[in-house]
């Protein structure tokens, strides 16, 4: 088991991506915080987390919210006794051209997917300096670099490269990793809820655009999530690993 007794926070974690690297990390032995804004999907995860042997407890709210993430630290101590990995994963998209965004598009995809992070960072560093040991993991996007009608998406993707690495360069000294992931098209609700002709049209593209010709699984991503979690990591950090089945190379 590569993550046996280590206590790992997975934010968004009641479907999708998320639910994917808390399935994987149960597998190999972690005990989770599965977090997510949505009740009853992060408490199916924890039952079935529960129901094949594992640990896991759900903690409820939104990753823009401080007090949720302290609470998250604070019951993986509780639970759990420690912290080891925190994944910020939780991100929405607010997807409109550029002209006509709103403040209100613009400004809840920074609370979530930029304010998450750096809560979801400094909370779980706080425990892990301590604890002269620790796993952050971000998780950033191929947009980072780029994509029309992202443009407040792109800016966090990107804000979430700049904190991977200033928070790597802080904490190196302490033990604790700090890495991101930058999925490409991945194939979960934030995907399927795309409008179908963009769909239609992006798998049209895919053999062009994408040189290992598929979209991704939440696996592909929780089984690089698993290496950057266990110790076989413990050499690198402050990298940016893209996950994208070849389209940004
Ligand atoms: N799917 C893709 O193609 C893709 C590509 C690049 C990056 N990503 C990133 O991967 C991460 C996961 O995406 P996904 O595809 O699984 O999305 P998803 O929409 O399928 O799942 C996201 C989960 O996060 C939860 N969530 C949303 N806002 C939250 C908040 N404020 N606090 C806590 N939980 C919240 C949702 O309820 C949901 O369960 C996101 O950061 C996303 O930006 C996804």
């Amino acid at each position: 088991m590569r993550l046996k007794d280590k206590v790992a926070i997975v934010t968004g974690s009641g479907r999708g991506i998320g639910e994917g690297i808390v399935l994987r990390f149960a597998e190999e032995g972690a005990k989770i915080i599965v977090n997510d804004v949505n009740e009853l999907d992060a408490k199916n995860v924890v039952d079935k987390i529960k129901a094949s042997g594992g640990q896991a407890v759900a903690v409820i709210g939104s990753v823009a919210d401080r007090s949720v993430v302290q609470k998250m630290v604070d019951t993986a101590v509780k639970e759990f006794g420690t912290l080891d990995i925190i994944i910020n994963n939780a991100g929405i998209t607010r997807d409109v051209i550029l002209h006509k965004m709103t403040d209100e598009q613009w400004d809840s995809v920074i609370a979530v997917n930029l304010t998450g992070v750096f809560y979801g960072i400094q909370c779980a560093a706080r425990v892990m300096r301590e604890k002269g040991y620790g796993k952050i993991i971000n998780v950033s996007s191929t947009s980072a670099l780029g994509n029309a009608g992202q443009l407040n998406y792109s800016a966090t993707k990107a804000g979430v490269i700049g904190m991977t690495k200033t928070a790597a360069k802080e904490l190196g000294p302490k033990n604790v990793n700090v890495n991101a992931i930058a999925p490409g098209m991945i194939w979960t609700d934030m995907m399927k809820n795309m409008p179908p002709e963009q769909i239609k049209q992006m798998d049209a593209m895919l053999p062009f655009i994408v040189p290992l010709n598929r979209k991704g699984s939440p696996q592909d991503i929780a089984n690089l999530a698993l290496f950057l979690a266990s110790d076989e990591s413990s050499f690198i950090t402050g990298q940016i690993i893209f996950c994208d089945g070849g389209m940004k190379m």
